[in-house]
Order: C-alpha cells, then structure tokens, then sequence
C-alpha cells in the first residue's frame, strides 16, 4: 500500500485530533543564543543533569541519520524497541475493534502489547521450516487488521526472511508492516531500510540492545515515512528519553568500528558452537541461525534445561513456542563463556 494520505487515515481520531503536550523549549529550538531558562521549574544549580533532556533528541538523530542514511523526520526513538510496539498499537488499533497479525513462533511482546492495548492478535503461523506463510496472511487479514509484526531475523528460531516474501506482504496488506530488524547486524541478509522511502505502509525496527552493546542505555530506533513520525511524536511523552542514554549511545555511534569487529567475533563463535552443538548426540538439531543465538532441538529441553542451570549457565527454555517442542535458545558469549557451555553440555549424559 503506497498512499500516504490512506495511511494517514489507518490512524486513530483521538491521536489525529490531539493537541500534544509542548514544552518552550522546542519552540526557540534553531536559536544560538543561551538563554535564561525559567520555563520547566527545574532546579537551576548545575549537577549535570539538572536540566530535561533534548525532547526531540537532536544531536542523537543527527548522528543516527548519518549513520542509517535517512532523514531526521523518518526516525523515531523510544525506550526499547519494546516501548514502540506499544506506541504504534495506541497510534493506530482502536480498542476492542482493531486487530494485529503476528507469526508464530515469534518475539512474546507483540501479543503482549496488543493485549495490553485491547487489541486482539491473529495468528499464522510461520511453515514447517520457519519459512512466511504468505497465502495464509493474506487470507487472514480482515478490514480490522492494522498492522502485521515480521521479526528478521527471527526470535527465537534466527532465520530471515526472504527480503522478496517481505516485499510481497507489503504490497498485499493495505496496513502496517512493521518489519523489526533487532538482529539485522548479525545477519547475511541486508538490511530493508535503503528501501524505506518505496513502501508507505513500512515501519522498520531497529534496537542499540544487541549488536550495539548498549541494552542496559534502552535505546530502540523506529525508522518510517515522516507522516508516520509525526504521529509517534504526538503520542510520546515529553522527556522520553533521558540524557544519560542520548549521550552515551552518541559516544558507543563513534564507535562503530569496534562494533563491527565484536559482530564478526560473535559470528566465529557461533559457527564454532554451532559445530559443536552438532557432535553432542542428545542435540538432536541445530537451526540455521542469522542471529546471535542459535535454537536446538534436544531430546528433553526441560531436563537439559534445568542441568545447565546446575552447571551456572542459563539459556532459554523454548519448548512452549509453537513448533518448537524441545527447543532451547542460546546466546553467542564471549570465547570463555561458550567453552564453559561447550564443557558443560559435553559433560551431560547422552
Ligand atoms: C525480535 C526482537 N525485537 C525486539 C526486541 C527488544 O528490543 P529492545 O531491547 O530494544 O526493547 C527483542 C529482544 O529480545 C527481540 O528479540
């Protein structure tokens, strides 16, 4: 769906025809001058963080732009990707009578957020090898379904989908695909962001939670048409995100080549598990992973579970996912940490 004025109208009344909280600030945003600043009752003496935070996070956008190659107005920043997906629910599904499309097995908090919005959830499940059912979407959407959440890669199961099959649901669906890229670094498919200005109906995801290195600053980026922006600005608190985190996630962007070389680090170390995963008898599969975690299928999930536990390694019990009976989900470590696990599951019974 590539009409802006129709997703304009995919919007909510009550947030199309809300007058957002404004503080002074933004209004003399483009002036050089220091001014006096009486306007936001803070406390005046200096503690380094006396004063709110940037509400519109300039200099951080302007860093994320030259980074990502997209305009300032097509980004959005939020607490986590996670906060967003509820932002987006409350900017477009009206309670009680909208709906969202999720693939199962998918990331928990989608259902999460829409349920807690009062939005029900459809399911279509993802095809025996993880793979998008697109007939099945297709059919399952309804006037009502706003907007379908396509994780790529995939979590739990790491696989991407085909950036052709992701093509394909946005030129089908006349609502939002909100395609959440938060392992997109780790994966040998590229990324679908140089194509945002060709789908209206694209929201693209993207978090400093993972590759990045920074998931205790809570930094998710959420990158689509202006339009889309404007309405995700309308609907965030003010100080959304606090001055901490603006300035240490725009020192860890000065840092991306270290960066890179941490993501090409973890990939070798998820091939060497991946190997070794494969010579342990009671690991009964080893899926294909474009992520920073790999899912095994094992013999009992509960049981090896519970003696990794034991042994002072936690991964994730996976089993409760449809279509992953027996699974558990684990994430690259350091070298020390995946000889530990490597130790550790070498010294389980078979
Ligand atoms: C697919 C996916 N999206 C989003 C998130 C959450 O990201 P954030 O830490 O930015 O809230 C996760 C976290 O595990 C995830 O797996």
């Amino acid at each position: 769906m590539n009409n802006i004025e129709h997703i304009k109208t995919l919007a909510r009344r009550i947030i199309t025809d809300l007058k957002p909280f404004q503080s002074a600030r933004e209004e003399f945003i483009a002036e050089d001058r220091k001014m006096i600043l009486l306007d936001a009752n803070e406390n005046p003496n200096e503690t380094e963080f006396n004063r709110y935070p940037d509400p519109m996070q300039l200099n951080l956008k302007t860093c994320i732009s030259e980074i990502k190659e997209v305009s300032i107005n097509q980004i959005f920043l939020s607490n986590g990707s996670d906060e967003v997906f509820s932002q987006l629910i409350q900017v477009f599904c009206e309670p009680r009578k909208d709906n969202v499309i999720i693939l199962p097995p998918t990331f928990g908090m989608y259902k999460i957020c829409a349920t807690i919005n009062g939005i029900a959830v459809k399911e279509v499940p993802l095809n025996l090898n993880f793979g998008l059912n697109i007939e099945k979407i297709i059919k399952t959407k309804d006037l009502n379904s706003k907007m379908i959440f396509v994780p790529s890669p995939n979590n739990p199961t790491g696989n991407c989908f085909s950036l052709n099959d992701i093509e394909l649901i946005l030129n089908n669906f006349d609502g939002l695909v909100v395609l959440d890229e938060a392992y997109v670094e780790f994966s040998k498919n590229n990324s679908f962001l140089p194509r945002l200005n060709k789908f209206m109906n694209l929201i693209v995801t993207q978090t400093f939670s993972k590759a990045q290195g920074m998931a205790g600053a809570r930094l998710g980026m959420t990158f689509a048409h202006p339009e889309i922006i404007k309405l995700l600005n309308k609907l965030k608190t003010p100080y959304n995100i606090n001055s901490l985190t603006q300035q240490a996630i725009i020192n860890r962007l000065t840092q991306q080549v270290k960066v890179e070389n941490e993501v090409k680090i973890l990939l070798i170390e998820k091939d060497r598990l991946s190997l070794n995963f494969k010579k342990i008898k009671y690991i009964k599969k080893v899926f294909p992973s474009n992520a920073n975690f790999i899912l095994i299928r094992v013999d009992d999930s509960t049981k090896r579970y519970k003696e990794l536990l034991k042994r002072g390694i936690v991964v994730r019990n996976t089993s409760n996912q449809l279509g992953c009976k027996n699974t558990l989900r684990i994430s690259v470590g350091t070298k020390k940490e995946n000889n530990a696990l490597i130790n550790a599951l070498s010294d389980m019974d078979n």
